[in-house]
């Protein structure tokens, strides 16, 4: 069966309405397909920059875990698990590391625009993108659920995919990237020249822990534009097309649906209705958390399993490269 594989960071308290309407959701609706499915939190990753407090790092990644089953993935159709619980990631990601310029790192956008903040940088974060790599191989996966700012890292997956099948063999499946079209970049409430991020400031973000009067309250002072028209046209209208998009995924229609739907209508009602939908969709969610965050113990149980499901996998892949490597088998 085709594989499907993603993965998510455990950088904040909650997920955006960003990573669930780019990321998330799809995860979720996957499941119903033929599909194997594997979803992680990738802790490793979440220490390239500016790393949390251990302890802070040690809750998120449970709270992370919990986000993920209140989004509707489901520990008996996916395998959920922890990155750092599975070995063979790094092991695979060193070998691609040798075969990866280090100029083809450094033209990574994610890496420029974040080394370029002014931070001091790891070398963890110049190899991002190669552990990303490796998380993505490692599966053999074929489909890769990611919003538009992962495109360029899975692009990198296929073309190290296909240098390595090149030089020592077929032996890696090249992923696609599986980006959703209307909701692939969530934009910022505020700025919408920006995509929605936990690094910008709170008023643009929709949290999905926020609650009710919260969200409608940033959703109301959401920036439009000096028009009066409703009308899907990104380009011209970010702001707005921005909350049509939001309101269609929520509510499952095409987004010309939805604006054809405010034909005469102002943006007061268009921001009503996306509030209401966006509250509707987040007080289930609310609840739902609050029961996981309720049962760590469970919480690691469905990290362990979902680990023993990844890792048979991930060590013959990592077999299967070290061999046509040419590293001497341990006997
Ligand atoms: P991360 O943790 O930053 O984001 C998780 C997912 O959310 C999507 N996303 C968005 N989608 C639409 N609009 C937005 N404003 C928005 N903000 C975030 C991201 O595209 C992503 O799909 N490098 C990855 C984690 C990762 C990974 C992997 C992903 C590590 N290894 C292997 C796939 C496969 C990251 O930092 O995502």
């Amino acid at each position: 069966r085709p594989r499907v594989l993603s993965g998510i960071q455990p950088t904040s308290a909650s997920y955006h309405l960003g990573n669930y309407l780019g990321a998330l959701q799809q995860w979720a609706r996957l499941q119903d397909e033929p599909y194997d499915v594997f979803y992680f939190l990738a802790d490793l990753h979440a220490i390239t920059l500016n790393p949390p407090d251990p302890a802070v790092l040690t809750q998120r990644s449970r709270g992370a875990a919990a986000q993920l089953l209140a989004a509707g993935v489901d520990p008996e159709r996916s395998a959920i698990f922890l990155q750092s619980h599975v070995q063979g990631h790094t092991q695979l990601s060193w070998v691609l590391e040798c075969l990866t310029g280090e100029g083809e790192a450094r033209r990574m956008t994610q890496f420029k625009d974040k080394s370029g903040r002014g931070e001091s940088v790891s070398v963890g974060l110049l190899t991002y993108p190669i552990l990303q790599a490796a998380d993505i191989l490692i599966y053999q996966a074929n489909f890769v659920p990611v919003g538009e700012d992962q495109r360029q890292h899975v692009e990198l997956t296929r073309n190290l995919a296909q240098r390595f099948n090149g030089r020592y063999g077929e032996t890696f499946v090249v992923p696609d990237a599986l980006i959703p079209k209307a909701t692939a970049r969530v934009l910022d409430l505020q700025d919408p020249t920006s995509k929605m991020s936990k690094s910008l400031p709170d008023a643009g973000t929709l949290n999905l822990t926020d609650p009710p009067a919260v969200l409608t309250k940033k959703i109301k002072r959401a920036t439009t534009d000096s028009e009066t028209e409703i009308r899907y046209d990104p380009a011209a209208k970010p702001g707005v097309s921005n909350l049509v998009a939001i309101l269609a995924a929520v509510t499952d229609q095409p987004v010309e649906q939805v604006a054809a739907g405010f034909a005469g209508q102002g943006y007061g009602a268009l921001k009503g209705a996306v509030a209401d939908a966006v509250v509707a969709f987040a007080e289930p969610f609310a609840r739902s958390l609050a029961g996981y965050l309720d049962d760590p113990a469970e919480l690691d149980r469905i990290l362990a399993r979902g680990a023993e499901r990844a890792r048979p996998i991930a060590a013959e892949t990592v077999r299967d490269v070290y061999e046509r490597v040419g590293f001497v088998a341990p006997v």
